[in-house]
């Protein structure tokens, strides 16, 4: 890890009872300016923190915000939970992925954009919903492309 990375994580340990609690902080500073999280970093935070490489994957697959693959630089999560499902969720996501020629969890050639799934998002009544960089894109419509895309 680099110093500013060390530095950032230890900014956060006072508000953590323990180290081990402030894991989700240092998988997220870490990703921030790495991109991702790789098995070099995740083994580094974890014997920073003083636990085990094990216990830090288990979180960092809990979290679906933390990549353990390399992303493109737009990450698109588009929601695939019931309401969004029952508004044609699927039947978006499946024409954005034709658009970007990729599957769902895959990167567009480019290198530019990222199709991952996640659980609701917590705004059913505005679906179909995704999230783009981590920005809410609610009330999706056949134009998703133009919509998230900008295009
Ligand atoms: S089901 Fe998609 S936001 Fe809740």
């Amino acid at each position: 890890m680099s110093a500013t990375e060390i530095d950032e994580i230890n900014a956060e340990l006072p508000h953590y009872e323990d180290k081990s609690a402030v894991s989700i902080e240092a998988l997220k500073i870490v990703q921030k300016h790495r991109g991702w999280v790789s098995d070099d970093s995740l083994t580094a935070i974890a014997e920073y923190l003083k636990i085990s490489p094990a216990q830090l994957e288990g979180v960092a697959t809990f979290y679906n915000l933390i990549y353990r693959r390399p992303v493109g630089n737009t990450v698109i999560h588009v929601c695939d939970s019931v309401s969004c499902w029952m508004l044609g969720g699927d039947r978006l996501r499946d024409k954005l992925c034709r658009h970007l020629n990729v599957k769902l969890g895959e990167t567009s050639q480019d290198g530019e954009y990222t199709v991952l799934p996640i659980v609701c998002l917590g705004a059913c009544d505005r679906a179909p919903v995704a999230m783009v960089n981590g920005e809410l894109r609610p009330d999706l419509t056949d134009n998703i492309v133009q919509e998230l895309l900008g295009e």
